[in-house]
């Protein structure tokens, strides 16, 4: 996919520049992937589909054609995909930002974006999240100046005859979410995909 998309990108610079009309940012669409311990987080080939842009997954944002500013304030939740899903299992879909504020002094970490549980494994071969919401997706929105952020995804195979519910105290806010304690109480284990796609303000 990664090796595709930087294809097409070339192939989208080399037929666009000729013209030169548009503006700066919409002409180079560069789809950067990321340094090598960002990189590492990627594991077991899940995919994270936003509209127009596709697959972020392991990825920068790229700021052509205003996929950043639709990201913050357009796109709802992206289909996510699991190729190696098994049918009849039920799975858990965790997406967090351990940036919050900012990658330096991040002491709302981990602010939680999205969580669902009860996905069945047919469902995430197809990228359809539909399961028990727990948090409302919420659009990733990195604060002016604070940096590249981290949208991490894990995916995590759920307990069989397990009820997952989040705490009077979990629910009370999004940010300083104790995900460790999350993944222990209810016997979750190591995800069994795990990914993220970096971005920033798309006015920074
Ligand atoms: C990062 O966040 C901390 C608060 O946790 C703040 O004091 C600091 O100024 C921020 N740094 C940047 C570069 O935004």
């Amino acid at each position: 996919m990664k090796v595709l998309g930087t294809v097409l990108g070339a192939v989208a610079l080399i037929l666009l520049v000729p013209s030169a009309r548009g503006s700066e940012a919409s002409r180079t669409c560069i789809f950067q992937t990321l340094s090598e311990p960002d990189h590492k987080f990627c594991r077991g080939e899940l995919e994270v589909i936003y509209p127009e842009v596709g697959d972020v997954s392991c990825s920068y944002v790229p700021k052509c054609h205003g996929y950043r500013r639709k990201l913050s304030e357009e796109w709802d939740a992206p289909r996510v995909r699991f190729p190696w899903a098994k049918k009849n299992k039920k799975y858990v879909l965790v997406m967090v930002d351990p940036d919050s504020p900012n990658r330096t002094n991040p002491k709302h970490r981990f602010w939680r974006h999205w969580l669902v549980t009860d996905i069945l494994g047919s469902d995430l071969r197809v990228g359809k999240i539909k399961g028990k919401v727990l948090t409302d997706y919420s659009q990733p929105k990195p604060p002016r100046y604070s940096g590249y952020h981290r949208y991490q995804f894990r995916l995590y195979r759920q307990p069989e005859h397990k009820t997952i519910a989040l705490s009077p105290e979990d629910k009370k806010s999004l940010g300083t979410w104790d995900l460790k304690d999350f993944v222990e109480d209810f016997d979750l284990g190591h995800p069994v995909a795990s990914t993220q796609f970096l971005t920033k303000n798309h006015k920074d």
